[in-house]
């Protein structure tokens, strides 16, 4: 088993990560979140229940795991509070296992209000979480982290200038009057922070001072990167592995002997607005939704869906160099007679085989399509590889081959045990039955 293991969404989120996370943090003693924040929505279905995690990492789950919420988080307190009290009514405990950086940015009510009133032009399509005006505000040095919190007169004076400016851009640029009020910010923050502040600590520290096995949860996923993805039509976060350094504040050198874990559907989904080429609006699609209960995990939005595009899988291949890719929710595609894969695009005439940089052109292009044949049978719940009927199998090996990654694993179904291993998994072993 690999020390480090880091677990990255290959498409545009919701591969099913959580999922995923939950069943191999078995064998990992640390979870680490760091990059986005209560934008993501990590489903887990385990012992029949059913867990949704926004902010948490999604190992806390196991009681053994000691979750962590490193500094490229952005962290809205309310959230972590309750989702840290669903826990404890749930009877897993917290206490002693979780550590929150104090470099991490606070995600504020005027974040929220901001991701609003951005939405009504923008048309992203966000979850109104508060992340990009979150993340806008780090970068323009007037972001609050957990750390000012301990200085009460410091965090007052930057939360009065931060309120200033956003109520004079309500006002002169919206044309809006907000109803942000400093004091009832002020002290529902720190009542929050109070609560927790014994679990606010060094984390890239922590992370260096230990030889115990990590666990690396990505959130959202590649094609969502804030410079690789389809801008501007993503997060603001980089949600490919090239967030693994700012994220954790540590050097890429630290990274160089973990294992790069993609996770993608066995088609894809999107959610919000942007480019998407191989989407199906009509029937199809609408097919793909209800048999994958394609509804957003944070949002409730429907999500859009379409065949698996290739051409965005071995790019996301290319940037993260994934060692191996898991493919989830095959089950979804069992009763389809024929299965569709995007092997290039087509612009004008032109064969494209290299993921573009534009949106613009990404509106633009036409899948190619390369055609299988279904395998028309259930594979809901399968746990051997014997079992799987060969066309799933030549499907499999069609995306093995055109990205060049091996498929260690498949996902069967949204329970904890439905799943195959394809590969020996040598490095990483689980035992669920
Ligand atoms: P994440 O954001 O990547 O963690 O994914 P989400 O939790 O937002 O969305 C994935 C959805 O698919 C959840 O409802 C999961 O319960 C479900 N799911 C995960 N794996 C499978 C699978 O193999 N088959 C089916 N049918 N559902 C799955
Ligand atoms: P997980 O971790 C799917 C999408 C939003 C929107 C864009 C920007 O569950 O895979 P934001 O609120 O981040 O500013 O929205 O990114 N988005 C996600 N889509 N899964 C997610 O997370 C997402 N987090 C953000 O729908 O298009
Ligand atoms: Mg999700």
């Amino acid at each position: 088993m690999d020390r480090k293991l880091v677990i990255l969404g290959a498409q545009w989120g919701d591969e099913g990560k959580g999922k995923i996370v939950d069943l191999l943090s078995e064998n990992y003693d640390i979870t680490v979140r760091y990059q986005g924040g209560s934008n993501a929505g990590h489903t887990v279905i385990a012992n029949g229940e059913k867990f949704i995690l926004h902010l948490l990492p999604t190992g806390i789950l196991h009681p053994h795991v000691v979750g962590v919420i490193a500094q490229g988080m952005v962290v809205d307190l309310e959230v972590l509070d309750k989702e840290l009290e669903n826990l404890k009514s749930k009877d897993i405990p917290y206490e002693g296992r979780l550590i929150v950086s104090d470099r991490a940015h606070l995600v504020l009510p005027y974040h929220k209000l901001l991701d609003q009133l951005f939405e009504k032009k923008s048309g992203i399509g966000t979850t109104l979480r508060g992340i990009g005006p979150a993340y806008m505000f780090k970068f323009g040095r007037k972001g609050i982290r957990l750390c000012d919190l301990s200085d009460e007169k410091k965090f007052k004076s930057l939360l009065e200038e931060n309120v200033e400016f956003v109520n004079d851009l309500c006002e002169k640029v919206f044309r809006e009057r907000s109803n942000l009020e400093v004091n009832e910010i002020f002290e529902r923050t720190l009542r929050v922070f109070e609560k927790y502040k014994e679990f606010v600590g060094d984390v890239s520290r922590f992370l260096l001072g230990t030889d115990k096995t990590i666990l690396f949860e990505g959130a959202q996923g590649t094609m969502l990167d804030i410079d690789m993805g389809t801008y501007p039509f993503v997060t603001s976060s980089n949600s490919s592995a090239l967030g693994l350094a700012n994220g954790t504040g540590l050097s890429p050198k630290y990274f160089s002997d973990a294992y790069l874990l993609g996770i993608a559907k066995a088609y894809t989904t999107r959610v919000g607005g942007g480019p998407f080429p191989t989407e199906l609006k009509g029937e199809e699609g609408d097919r793909l939704r209800d048999l994958g209960g394609e509804y957003g995990s944070t949002t409730g939005r429907p999500r859009r869906c379409g065949w698996l595009d290739l051409v965005a899988l071995k790019y996301a291949k290319e940037i993260n160099s994934f060692d191996g890719l898991i493919i989830t929710k095959l089950d979804v595609l069992d009763t389809f007679d024929e299965i569709k894969v995007c092997v290039a695009y087509e612009l004008e005439g032109e064969r494209i085989e290299h993921f573009p940089a534009s949106s613009k052109i990404l509106e633009e292009v036409k899948p190619i399509y390369e055609t299988l044949k279904g395998w028309k049978k259930s594979t809901k719940g399968i746990r051997d590889r014997e079992d799987l009927p060969p066309q799933a199998m030549e499907y499999i090996r069609f995306i093995e081959e055109f990205t060049g990654v091996p498929v260690i694993m498949l996902s069967t179904g949204p329970k904890r045990e439905e799943f195959v291993w394809l590969r020996e998994p040598q490095r990483t072993k689980v035992s669920y039955s």
